[in-house]
């Protein structure tokens, strides 16, 4: 008899493909995910499907790139320009993402997206077909992109276990009631067994529209549909801690960390890192900082906010429009207070790797998040767990899942400029003592609740979840 097989399905691959000088390279992606599923996907006969974000120019480069992925047990769904048009940056980014980050003004209620979304779905859907799943095999499904799949390899497979996890919020019902094709969207993740959120308050949004949408009477946090139990449970997701924290404490960081500090004359160094995107108030970020120097003026020449924004989703509109204000504000910013021998921000539009972004972490003496909203917000975790040996302090949006989990941040409503901006000031002037105190409650919660610490309670979860079934046959 076979041994079971995992299988994970993803919008994107834990790696990209380039094609450099004529040859493909595979390249890791640094992500969470990939570390922390990169034990399980690696192993045997398990699987990862996804999208290599990558247009093969003929069928030739297509075979030649699936064969290059099989070596690392990846299986592609390639997607057309068309497809990633309609179901990609329309009806993911267009619609699920405003509406999930509470943005429905942003919303873009296109047909045809919604139909190219159903169409790659089934699409993603096939390619799990093709791999002769059996009933003892184990399907975990990530994000928004995919939420009708749940419901199509059920319709295929009656027994299997399946799980899905999201990895951004799940907005309250009646936000999530303007999509014109709620039911679906829903009855598609109701194919699963086990469905699984960040936080408290996303799981109770996704239960009450089960309820006030579709009518479905909930006990507890479980609910039926075609004749299962389902569960819609919280799963705060982990970083790879032991990879930071030892990345921090080597000497080429500490060296690098040294080398940057330097470079800006050992200023307060305030750091922020993330995706362009209109979620994660990056433009609130610029305000409060521009506030810091208006209010507090000791505070110029003194401090440097190292902004690194990585590129994004550039063609969808309102992230087009959002890098254009970004530009404007930080020459505005840059203009109107440096002087010949201080810029205020140093702003890149770039993407690093990760023992880059571990030097930076350990160079700062501030972390600023400040998301409007955020499923989790991976950043904040990094930034704590490359601080063991050394000070700095956390300012963090009480609107990014993380909020709910730390203890010792300074947490700031990011919709309040005045609020991140005394935090920024507090932040600034925190003794060292107290610094250390707080990162060290923080310190504990990341070490202990990792990335390989979520996979493994997802898993035995969802094995308890199918033993639960068998009994209620
Ligand atoms: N990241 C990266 N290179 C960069 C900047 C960020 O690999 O130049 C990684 C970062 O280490 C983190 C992830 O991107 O693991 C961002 O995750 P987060 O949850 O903060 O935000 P998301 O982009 O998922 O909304
Ligand atoms: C968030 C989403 C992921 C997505 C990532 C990068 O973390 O939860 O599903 O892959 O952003 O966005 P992109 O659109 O480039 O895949």
């Amino acid at each position: 008899m076979q041994r079971k097989r995992t299988i994970i399905i993803s919008n994107r691959l834990p790696v990209r493909i380039e094609r450099k000088e004529g040859q493909l390279h595979v390249i890791p992606s640094e992500g969470g995910l990939a570390t922390g599923l990169g034990s399980i996907y690696k192993e045997g006969r398990n699987i990862w499907i996804g999208w290599p974000g990558f247009i093969p120019a003929n069928e030739e480069e297509k075979i030649e790139v699936t064969e290059k992925l099989r070596e690392h047990n990846l299986i592609p769904v390639f997607l057309t320009e068309c497809e990633i048009e309609g179901y990609y940056e329309g009806f993911s980014n267009e619609v699920l993402w405003p509406i999930f980050h509470y943005h429905p003004s942003y919303a873009v209620y296109d047909q045809s997206y919604w139909n190219m979304y159903e169409s790659v779905n089934k699409k993603f859907a096939d390619s799990i077909m093709q791999q002769e799943v059996m009933d003892t095999d184990e399907i975990w499904i990530h994000d928004y992109q995919l939420m009708l799949l749940p419901k199509l390899v059920r319709a295929f497979n009656s027994k299997i276990a399946i799980g899905y996890f999201q990895h951004i919020p799940f907005p309250p019902d009646e936000l999530f009631r303007g999509i014109p094709w709620r039911d679906e969207l829903l009855k598609g993740l109701l194919g699963a067994d086990l469905i699984a959120f960040h936080t408290y308050n996303d799981t109770q949004h996704f239960l009450n529209a089960c309820t006030h949408i579709l009518g479905i009477p909930i006990q507890n946090n479980c609910l039926r549909s075609g004749g299962r139990s389902v569960y819609v449970e919280v799963f705060p997701m982990g970083i790879d801690y032991d990879k930071f924290n030892e990345l921090a404490q080597s000497p080429e960081i500490q060296t690098r960390a040294q080398d940057i500090r330097s470079f800006y004359q050992n200023r307060k160094f305030i750091l922020s890192i993330d995706r362009l995107d209109y979620s994660k108030g990056i433009i609130e970020r610029l305000k409060a900082f521009e506030c810091l120097l208006k209010t507090y003026p000791e505070t110029r020449n003194e401090v440097v906010l190292y902004m690194l924004v990585v590129p994004s989703r550039d063609t969808v509109p309102k992230y087009k429009e959002l890098h254009d204000e970004i530009n404007r504000m930080v020459g505005h910013i840059n203009a109107v207070y440096g002087n010949n021998e201080w810029t205020p921000i140093s702003y890149f539009y770039n993407s690093y790797d990760i023992a880059e972004l571990s030097a930076l972490y350990v160079a700062s003496d501030i972390c600023l998040v400040t998301s409007l909203r955020d499923g989790m917000n991976l950043v904040c975790k990094e930034f704590i767990a490359s601080k063991e040996s050394n000070n700095g302090v956390l300012i963090l949006s009480e609107m990014a899942g993380a909020s709910k989990e730390l203890i010792g941040p300074l947490l700031v409503n990011p919709n309040s400029i005045q609020q991140i901006c005394t935090a920024l000031h507090m932040a600034i002037q925190m003794p060292e003592q107290e610094q250390r105190k707080r990162l060290d409650d923080s310190l504990e919660i990341v070490k202990k609740f990792n990335i390989r610490h979520w996979v493994r309670l997802f898993f035995k979860r969802l094995k308890e979840i199918k033993s639960i079934q068998q009994q209620e046959l």
